[in-house]
This record gives C-alpha cells, sequence and structure tokens, in this order.
C-alpha cells in the first residue's frame, strides 16, 4: 500500500491536527513542568508572598482563574486575577506579588500590565512556555512551562503545563503537600484522552447556544470549554457559574440548547445534581461530566461523560481535557479549520 505522507503530515505526527497531537502530548507537558520544579528563587518569592495578583488574556486568563479557586481555600491567601487588556487602564492596588500568565511572553497586554507592576516595585514573576520571551526580560524571575511548541492556535497543551505551574506554586505554600499527587496526576489526564465524544457532539454540532457550567475551580474551568468551543467550532457557547444560569440564561434554554455541567463529586455534588434538574425541567438536553460509576447522575442526564475518581485538583485537569476533546471533535464534525481559526492569531502583540 502507498503511502502518502507530506511533510506537514509528518509533522503532525499521524495526526489529523496538531490540536490533536498537542491534546495528546498533554501527560508529557503536565509531567515534564512538574519534573522541572521551582528554582530556590521563585519558592522564596512565593513563600514572602502576602497577596497574589495574577495578569493574563484569553486561556491564560482561564488558568489564572482556577489558580485563584485552588490557593484561596487550600493555601489562604488572597488572590486577584485580572485581564491584560483592563489592568493598565484600570489598575487594582499595586501591591503584593504579580504573576504575569502567558504561553507566548509575548501578549502585549500582559506585558503592559507587568511592566506597570514593575514600575510600583512589586516583585513580578513571569509564568511561560517561550524562553526569552518578553515577559522573561521585564519579570524579576521566572517559571517556565514545559509545554514544547504549541502550533496549534487553540491552546490545549499549554493550558495544562500553566496549569502545572500554578498548581506547583500551590504545593510550594502548602509545604509540598501535593507532591504525590502532582507526580501522577499525568495518568488520569491520559485515561481520559480516548473519550468517545460522539453522543455530546451530536448535540453541540446542531446546536446555535451551547452553555458550561460547574461551580468552584469548575467555573473557569467550564469558561475555557466554551471558549475552545467558541474558537475552533464556532458554536457560541457561554461559561457560567452553575448557580447564576436561573439568573437570565434560563430564557434561552430550549430542546436546541445543551448544557454541559461538569459534577464531580464533592461539595457542590448535591447543589449541581438540583441546578441539573432545573435545567432539565426547562427541556434542555443535558451533557454531565461526572465520576466515573455515578449512575445517580448517568440516570438524569441525556449523555454521561465518565472521569476518572480523582482529587479535585486531578479532576480540574481531566475535566478539561474532556472538554478540549468535546470542542475538537464538534470542530471536526463541522469541517472547521481545526488548526487555525478564523480571524485568530496565536499571539496577540497589539493592546
Ligand atoms: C491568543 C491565543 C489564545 C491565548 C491568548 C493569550 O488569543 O489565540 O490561545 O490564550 O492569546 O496568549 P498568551 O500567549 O499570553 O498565553
Amino acid at each position: 500500500e502507498l503511502v502518502n505522507w507530506g511533510i506537514e503530515d509528518a509533522k503532525k505526527g499521524g495526526f489529523a491536527h496538531y490540536m490533536l497531537k498537542e491534546i495528546f502530548e498533554q501527560p508529557q507537558a503536565f509531567y515534564e513542568t512538574i519534573r522541572a520544579g521551582i528554582s530556590d528563587a521563585v519558592q522564596e518569592m512565593i513563600r514572602d508572598a502576602e497577596e497574589i495578583t495574577l495578569v493574563a488574556c484569553g486561556t491564560s486568563y482561564h488558568t489564572a482563574l482556577i489558580f485563584k479557586y485552588l490557593a484561596e481555600p487550600l493555601c489562604r491567601i488572597p488572590v486577584r486575577v485580572e485581564l491584560g487588556s483592563e489592568f493598565k487602564y484600570y489598575p487594582p492596588p499595586l501591591r503584593g506579588l504579580v504573576i504575569a500568565v502567558t504561553q507566548s511572553g509575548e501578549t502585549a497586554d500582559t506585558i503592559a500590565a507587568l511592566k506597570m507592576a514593575k514600575a510600583h516595585n512589586c516583585p513580578t514573576l513571569a509564568i511561560t512556555n517561550v524562553q526569552g520571551s518578553t515577559v522573561t526580560r521585564i519579570a524579576d524571575t521566572t517559571l517556565m512551562m514545559r509545554a514544547g511548541p504549541e502550533i496549534s492556535v487553540a491552546a490545549t497543551k499549554s493550558y495544562i503545563a500553566q496549569l502545572a505551574a500554578l498548581m506547583e506554586i500551590v504545593n510550594v505554600r502548602c509545604d509540598g503537600k501535593y507532591d504525590d499527587l502532582l507526580q501522577h496526576a499525568h495518568l488520569a489526564i491520559g485515561e481520559v484522552l480516548l473519550q468517545e465524544m460522539q453522543g455530546a457532539v451530536a448535540l453541540c454540532r446542531e446546536a446555535e447556544h451551547v452553555f458550561f457550567v460547574g461551580r468552584g475551580p469548575f467555573y473557569p474551568v467550564s469558561m475555557e470549554g466554551a471558549l475552545k468551543m467558541k474558537e475552533i467550532s464556532y458554536v457560541h457557547a457561554e461559561g457560567y457559574a452553575a448557580g447564576e444560569l436561573k439568573h437570565g440564561p434560563f430564557a434561552l434554554l430550549t430542546p436546541e440548547t445543551p448544557v454541559v455541567a461538569i459534577c464531580p463529586p464533592g461539595s457542590t455534588y448535591g447543589v449541581m445534581i438540583s441546578n441539573i434538574k432545573e435545567m432539565k425541567a426547562r427541556r434542555a438536553p443535558i451533557i454531565a461530566l461526572g465520576k466515573k460509576g455515578d449512575t445517580e447522575l448517568a440516570e438524569i442526564v441525556d449523555i454521561f461523560i465518565p472521569i476518572p475518581d480523582s482529587d479535585p485538583m486531578v479532576q480540574v485537569l481531566t475535566t478539561s481535557v474532556a472538554l478540549q476533546l468535546l470542542s475538537y471533535h464538534t470542530a471536526c464534525a463541522l469541517a472547521r479549520d481545526v488548526d487555525k481559526p478564523r480571524n485568530l492569531a496565536k499571539s496577540v502583540t497589539v493592546e
């Protein structure tokens, strides 16, 4: 049989798109970032901080929000998260450690905010994937993510590597309590990669609007799920705090408006189940992500996507990967240009 492969196909390593290849590289991206560890200088900065402000854009803004939800209850440190594009014109009080979170290290809005923080003598840290990028030259110190080059415009493995770096910061503040968990988290990420998405894709590809809902750290996970859906499939999607849907978006729920609900075990499980029942009562089809074997949840929803049972921090990773796959397969079903979505750039270097 003739093999008809060009250079591009070879670079994609047999995957149909860079995005899928990069989704599959996530266990490694996570593990490598954890393995690289944190320098003493960065550890000291993190231990000394009395409050933390993160600035970021796009997908990086979502990892920063997840950090807030993890760090505030676990490390008891106040965390503020700002969009780079807002920070410059409406600056928050400039005090405490300021962290710029940016895959490329070149996003103009994030750089502008970082420069302002520096000018106000705040200690500054850059979390980036690109050695020698502009933010690394501005910030006092840098924490490198080890995602490797990301070609697809939509961020996937850089998102996971960013979470690895941010979870390490949580771990440093908690005196290494999560060492073991972080060393093994890549295995759970690997388990989700082969999750099939057919039923969920069938609902999303027909939809005009899709809502993504979650609580706590799963709220920004749902915002990221919605961003991915918009970016690559062009289906309008919104990420919402699960309890807020009744304050407006309920008016949009119809049998043609799927809701993707992230419903892992834990303190918010019960209230998520009641939220799901409320949405079902408005006839919205529900796609739920929940713990593998959760029959109570599986029985009340239209499509159940199982997630390995694990610590909430790991569930943040696994649910995120499942949502990347949902967007990816929806975009493919709609024959979109997955790696190069219309009107978007990998790196936005204008304010
Ligand atoms: C662009 C990309 C996004 C990315 C954002 C921030 O909009 O398309 O995928 O999340 O920039 O990029 P950064 O490099 O700062 O993380």
